[in-house]
């Protein structure tokens, strides 16, 4: 099959004869690629189940990993789904046009070829003006898979595409390079909350923000799956986006981790190892193959994750050691892809196995933190405590703590407060302060020059954590929700179960 290239272009946009062929070639079940803000799409009509069949043939991809199907505008919906709840409603609100992918329950309209055998279905409403132009045209929902071979990484420019599937569809259509340049959040709606399926440049504090997550209502990760059963996230059961090179992340503190990276990089011949980096830290490195999946600045961070994977292949690279990119809004989506380009091979850098949370008397703010924490960390080889840096002497936890904790089903048991000593901190603890007053007491008191952080620095961000005293309830409250929220990122970020 020879595949045909057409073009569309920011400002003078399709040929009309061009978009008419495209178009015909979708309604008659045929392939063609197309560029969305994400990434590339491969698309076909999405009620021709025989046009789908092609779209997994092409791709070599799995028959149960199911289609996302793209519509033009908001009414193309209601035909697809057999509700659309009221959470649903809003994001599409907010989101669409956008980089955010709805699974709603199907209606009969949806073919299971498309749905991979699911009775669900996902649903898109791109930005991205020349595939919606497209999807408007056919006047069908189109659904597309990333444009890549099954297992590469998604394309982002044109010439991926036809480096994967030249030869294999009827047409791609050249928009030049992508503007996000990783794939859509997904967002499972059919259950009684909301969860996020896949991260993507609409983050979960975008979406929080939008339908509101009173209390413990936030929205969850993706529960873990079975082997047996249909995979309800994309990734968790075929392995994604990998290069051909191995690669392995290095997680740490982002000054330490430029020297490993550079040591074990210097094992290799120099042409023959590749370090992935952004652009504000590409001139650390002096050897090996260095590129960047983007700079820090306006969100930009991951427009050439898979375009760096994918140029390290073509330099014949074999080995790559890549940086870890937390504190950036998109932090979820760009380590979820970037460990499973890794197949989860991670160099840790600081073996963290003890904790101690650190505020000034020891009664509110730290025990509340060791106590979240307790709650959400799984692995129990890991010790977690809390200190106070002026205790007097010891005092119980502050009741309006405990009530506030047991009120969010959080576990607490009674305790007194502690003073910081010597003997709480060994090599293997990481000791984190709540505002920046108290670590440089304890950078003073105990003359430690690492491992120690205020709770915001350890995740990127700054100030301090709020203090609720003198405060109402609902001081606490909000104390409790920016903890919660400010641990889990701790969490992701150490990489702990
Ligand atoms: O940004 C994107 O979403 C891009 C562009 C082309 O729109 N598309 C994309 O498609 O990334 P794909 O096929 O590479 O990833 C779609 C993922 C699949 O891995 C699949 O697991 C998930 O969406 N998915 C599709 N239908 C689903 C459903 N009914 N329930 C749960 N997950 C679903
Ligand atoms: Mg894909």
């Amino acid at each position: 099959m020879q595949t045909r290239i057409i073009s569309w272009d920011k400002t003078d946009g399709y040929d009309p004869e061009e978009l008419r062929e495209a178009v015909e070639i979708l309604r008659s079940g045929g392939l063609v690629a197309f560029p969305t803000e994400t990434v590339y799409g491969l698309g076909c009509d999405g009620t021709d189940e025989k046009a789908a069949k092609k779209v997994y043939e092409a791709k070599g991809r799995p028959g149960d990993n199911p289609l996302i199907l793209h519509i033009a505008e908001r009414e193309e919906l209601d035909p697809l789904v057999k509700e659309i709840p009221p959470a649903a409603e809003k994001l599409i609100e907010t989101f669409w046009p956008g980089p955010m992918t709805l699974v709603f329950r199907k209606s009969d309209a949806v073919p299971k070829t498309v749905t991979g055998g699911l009775g669900t279905v996902a649903v898109r409403m791109p930005a991205h003006a020349g595939a919606r132009e497209l999807i408007r045209a056919a006047g069908i929902p189109v659904a597309a898979p990333s444009a890549n071979a099954s297992g590469k990484p998604s394309p982002t420019e044109c010439a991926d595409v036809v480096e994967d599937l030249d030869g294999r569809i009827d047409m791609i259509i050249d928009g030049g390079e992508v503007g996000i340049g990783y794939e859509s959040t997904i967002l499972d709606m059919t259950g009684l909350r909301p969860v996020i399926l896949r991260p993507g440049f609409i983050t979960r504090e975008m979406i929080e923000e939008v339908i509101g997550t009173p209390g413990d209502e936030a929205i969850p990760d993706s529960p873990s799956l079975a082997e047996d059963q249909a995979p309800k996230a994309p990734g968790m059961k075929y392995r994604h986006y990998a290069p051909k090179a191995e690669l392995t992340v290095v997680r740490g503190d982002e000054s330490e981790a430029v020297v490993k990276i550079d040591e074990l990089a210097r094992q290799f011949p120099p042409d023959k190892v590749g370090i992935l980096t952004c652009d504000e830290r590409m001139d650390r490195y002096e050897y090996g193959v260095v590129l960047s999946i983007g700079s820090e600045k306006d969100n930009t961070l991951g427009h050439n994750l898979y375009h760096s994977l994918r140029e390290f292949d073509h330099r014949g690279v074999t080995r790559i050691y890549a940086e870890t990119f937390f504190g950036s809004e998109q932090e979820d989506a760009l380590m979820n892809r970037l460990m499973k380009a890794a197949g989860g091979q991670v160099v840790d850098l600081a073996n963290y196995t003890r904790v101690v949370f650190v505020c000034k008397e020891n009664v509110t703010i730290s025990p509340m933190a060791e106590w979240i924490m307790k709650s959400i960390v799984m692995d129990k080889s890991i010790e977690i405590c809390s200190r106070g840096l002026v205790v007097l002497f010891s005092e119980p936890i502050n009741q309006k703590t405990i009530d506030l904790l047991n009120s969010h089903g959080v576990p607490c048991e009674e305790q007194s407060s502690r003073l910081l000593r010597e003997e709480d901190i060994d090599e293997n603890t990481l000791v984190i302060t709540m505002s920046f007053t108290e670590k440089v007491k304890v950078v003073e008191a105990f003359g430690l020059t690492e491992h120690i952080y205020t709770l915001k620095e350890f995740v990127g961000l700054e100030d301090d954590v709020l203090d609720p005293y003198g405060g109402d309830e609902a001081a606490y409250e909000a104390l409790y929700l920016e903890l919660k929220d400010l641990l889990y990122k701790m969490k992701k970020r150490l990489g702990w179960q």
